[in-house]
């Protein structure tokens, strides 16, 4: 896996400075008020459960299931696989919490649909922002680091399912990905 990995970007003491600032800024912004984590899966998964243990004030966590892509590096449509029970939407102030905001399809996308569904109001914390690729005009609320045009995987971050689990940042070899689009196009996926 360490071998597929061009170069790191945020080690682990890094991200847990991001992580505590952003943290202090969401305290700041929500004590006091009754409010739910919304938890992207998959991606989100470990930068929510690092943050919210972060959060010494009361908050609530939901999960929300999206996909924009299958094995492939560029965004496609939204998918929304599941939302959170009505009742723990209805009424609440949720603050989506997504791993990156690339075009920004995912969150903008997940945001009207909350906000339809009741939500009294949806703020957004991303662990990554790559503002160079978005497509749709979107800022999230909350965002630990800015990154380059790049694939990037680990703490969360996945390429065709792998690499969630590397406790680090880093950008993909392009020849990883490029071989698996390869492999892709050849099984006709
Ligand atoms: P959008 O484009 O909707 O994308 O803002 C958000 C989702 O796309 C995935 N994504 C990435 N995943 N490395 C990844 O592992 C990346 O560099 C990357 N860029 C986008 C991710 O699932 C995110 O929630």
């Amino acid at each position: 896996m360490q071998d597929d990995i061009d170069r790191v970007l945020f080690d682990e003491a890094e991200i847990l400075r991001g992580i505590d600032r952003v943290a202090a800024e969401v305290v700041a912004a929500y004590e006091g008020k009754e409010f739910t984590v919304v938890s992207v899966l998959k991606g989100s998964c470990v930068f929510a459960s690092d943050l919210i243990r972060r959060l010494p004030i009361p908050l609530e966590l939901a999960f929300v299931a999206a996909s924009s892509y299958g094995d492939r590096t560029e965004g496609g449509d939204v998918k929304v696989n599941f939302f959170p029970a009505e009742k723990e939407i209805a009424g609440r102030s949720l603050l989506l919490v997504d791993d990156i905001l690339d075009t920004g399809r995912t969150l903008h996308c997940l945001k009207n649909e909350l906000l339809s569904r009741g939500a009294a109001s949806v703020g957004t914390c991303v662990f990554l922002d790559k503002p160079s690729r978005r497509s749709v005009e979107f800022e999230a609320d909350f965002r630990c680091f800015e990154v380059e045009n790049l694939f990037v995987v680990g703490y969360g971050l996945d390429f065709a399912g792998r690499y969630r689990n590397l406790p680090y940042v880093g950008a993909l070899r392009s020849e990883v990905y490029e071989r698996e689009l390869q492999a892709a196009e050849r099984s006709g996926s």
